[in-house]
């Protein structure tokens, strides 16, 4: 199923203004960092979606083979004892990665409904809108908002089992403290029995995972320095975007995959009446892509509260989904 383009979501005050408390906090920090959620306008979507297709970004299709190859081990893993279950994906986007399991749990018979978290209320409700006649007797219920605050909510409509989605290794966009937190706090959501199932980048050939993030085409580039011109259009900045290159590195030690504008000259760039100067050479951190060994995740889902109980690899073991259980 693909999502139709529509209009840019109107930004509330709110959300604009926090957008430009991150913007200005982070630029005035050293070293200077913006935050990659921040990526995600309209035109960073359609970046992101050409990062997908470029042939050495092998994450989406890596996860796409474990969910059109693996799709029966996959609906048995989280069917279990047989007991209904709400089935919550954390981002859902266009579900064209989880279409493949809801499609088999329903052939199955399988009692359970399908509650996509997403912030986009676009994105809900065209799921909403196609899903369905998608995958005929699904029942899904869409959760528009935060994910903890969309958790509660699910958690409010049903008491049935809960298995929560998390895919794509957007775990990776946190540094490891942040994301051992944050499976801390999905484990706080959770019951005993209840289960998560989560897609993590594992670590492999430094020399690939760096291609991932620097593709010959440039378009991951373009996707980082989109975030400038998004800084420009919703907070009247100036950057010159000709005066930044994109650099990117992979530490094999750390597993951390970091990407970065850095700025070619000496240079000042206005912002809501602040001049933010920048040396030659200064570098803005842009991301965090973190990769992890299988015995890494196993013992972050461990400190969270959870017992690993299987592994999901692609055929080249470069990808994992994690299968989590509460308790
Ligand atoms: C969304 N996320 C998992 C992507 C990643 O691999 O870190 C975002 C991305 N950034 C550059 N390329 C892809």
């Amino acid at each position: 199923m693909i999502l139709t383009p529509t209009a840019p979501e109107k930004q509330t005050a709110s959300q604009c203004s926090q957008f430009m408390h991150d913007v200005l906090t982070g630029l005035s920090a050293k070293p200077k960092h913006l935050q990659s959620k921040y990526f995600y306008d309209e035109q960073g979507d359609k970046l992101f979606q050409d990062i997908m297709n470029c042939p050495e970004y092998y994450l989406t299709g890596l996860e796409m083979e474990i969910f059109t190859q693996q799709t029966e081990l996959l609906a048995n893993a989280i069917r279990e004892s047989g007991e209904p279950f709400d089935l919550i994906e954390l981002g859902a986007g266009d579900a064209t990665k989880s279409i493949h399991l809801l499609r088999r749990l329903v052939e199955q018979g399988t009692d359970f409904e399908y509650m996509p978290i997403d912030i986009s209320g676009h994105v809900i409700s065209e799921l909403e809108a196609n899903l369905p006649s998608s995958v005929p007797g699904l029942k899904l219920t869409g959760l528009e908002g935060e994910y903890f605050q969309m958790l509660e909510k699910a958690s409010a409509i049903s008491n049935r089992r809960k298995v929560v989605m998390f895919l794509g290794s957007n775990i990776g966009n946190m540094p490891v403290s942040d994301a051992q937190a944050f499976c801390v706090e999905i484990r706080k959501h959770l019951s005993d029995g209840d289960m998560m199932l989560m897609g993590v980048d594992l670590k492999k050939n430094p020399n690939i995972i760096r291609a991932a993030y620097d593709d010959k085409g440039g378009i991951t580039k373009a996707f980082n320095l989109n975030l400038l011109t998004r800084i420009n259009r919703e907070l009247g900045a100036d950057f010159d975007l000709e005066q930044f290159d994109h650099y990117c590195n992979y530490d094999p030690e750390t597993g951390a995959c970091k990407s970065y504008l850095i700025s070619l000259n000496e240079q000042v760039v206005n912002l809501h009446g602040k001049s933010i100067r920048f040396e030659k050479d200064e570098y803005i951190w842009m991301e965090i892509s973190q990769k992890y060994t299988i015995e890494e995740v196993d013992e972050m889902a461990i400190q969270a509260g959870f017992t690993p109980a299987g592994h999901i690899f692609d055929s080249k073991h470069w990808f994992v989904d994690a299968v989590l259980i509460a308790g």
